[in-house]
């Protein structure tokens, strides 16, 4: 059916029309906001390479998570920034940490707002590597048990969900058993199951203070060119008992999503990462670009490409936006 007969301008005249047809929506209940969380009073240090974004001590989480609640945001995922850093990550599981203390501190603020923690060691190790280290090469097998648990350490402080971050293989169900044997078998896991080796996480890690001293992390994230790969990994991590799969950076890799949206069924998340906040941010700010306009089609991007659920930077803000759209 081709012109005259069918002309698609039709659907495209008008607002209503346009709403109408639409195949692809945003909701402010699909986004999770990313917090770092630092030791100390009063800090609330602005991320210079990620304008808006902040560390923040935990006596600042009131002003917050009051914030994220009124704006309807269902979820936070939340980093740390340990006080030290050792070669056994202890900071990572320490039943007083950063992370853990956070959890106990938004739960008094809202019980009902989602607690997400990322769950991964390169915060916490002083080489800045996502497991441990032997002659320069990260250990696999023995990570896991750090990895698993640091996860019941953040179960145990309340958290509700746990994401690890980490990339090692079978962690997904190191720590499924881990939370299984202490009680948490209601936990869920959400796993960066297609975490890719990326240069797009730069700013993230002035903001976590987690690069690596020496090395990269090419040997345990993914190799950016591989995409049939991804779904070999996320097939692994649902056997292991991952409840939410997820695509890690996403607009580089909304193929990727779209791969695993048609093979799976599972609940899948993208991560909306810190450099593809701040090329949008720097862009805005020169005026090179309208930031509203760009970040809500950037989200629509990354849902229509499949995924469920967006962790970002841009949450806020979106959260407002969409919500000013309800009542324009
Ligand atoms: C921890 C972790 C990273 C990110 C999330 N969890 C950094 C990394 O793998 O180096 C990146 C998030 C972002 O760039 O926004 N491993």
């Amino acid at each position: 059916m081709y012109y005259p007969v069918y002309r698609p301008r039709r659907l495209r005249k008008s607002a209503a029309l346009r709403a109408l047809v639409r195949e692809t929506e945003v909701s402010v209940n699909d986004l999770i906001y990313p917090l770092f969380i630092i030791h100390g009073q009063k800090i609330r240090n602005e991320i210079p390479s990620m304008p808006g974004q902040f560390q923040i001590s935990i006596d600042q989480l009131d002003k917050e998570i009051e914030e994220i609640t009124k704006l309807g945001i269902p979820g936070v995922i939340l980093f740390g920034l340990p006080e030290t850093k050792d070669p056994a990550a202890t900071g990572a599981y320490d039943e007083d940490g950063i992370v853990q203390e956070a959890i106990k501190k938004i739960k008094q603020i809202n019980i009902d707002l989602l607690v997400i923690t990322d769950v991964c060691l390169c915060e916490y190790m002083d080489h800045g590597h996502c497991g441990i280290t032997k002659n320069g090469e990260v250990q696999n097998d023995l990570t896991l048990e750090l990895l698993a648990k640091t996860a019941l350490s953040h179960a145990t402080a309340g958290a509700d969900m746990v994401a690890p971050s980490d990339m090692m293989d079978g962690r997904v169900a190191a720590i499924r058993s881990q939370l299984d044997e202490g009680g948490f078998e209601d936990l869920p896991i959400m796993s960066y199951a297609a975490k890719y080796a990326s240069a797009f996480y730069g700013p993230f890690r002035e903001a976590a203070d987690s690069s690596p001293t020496f090395g990269d992390r090419r040997s345990y994230q993914m190799d950016p060119p591989n995409a049939l790969e991804a779904l070999r990994e996320v097939a692994m991590d649902i056997e292991e008992g991952a409840d939410i799969v997820m695509v890690k950076p996403a607009l580089s890799y909304l193929d990727v999503i779209a791969g695993i949206r048609s093979e799976f069924d599972y609940p899948l998340a993208a991560y909306n990462v810190s450099g593809e906040y701040s090329i949008i941010k720097a862009a805005a700010e020169k005026g090179w670009i309208d930031e509203r306009k760009v970040v809500l089609e950037v989200l629509t991007s990354i849902k229509r490409a499949g995924a469920d659920i967006v962790l970002t930077y841009h949450a806020k803000d979106a959260a407002k936006w969409l919500n000013d759209k309800a009542t324009d």
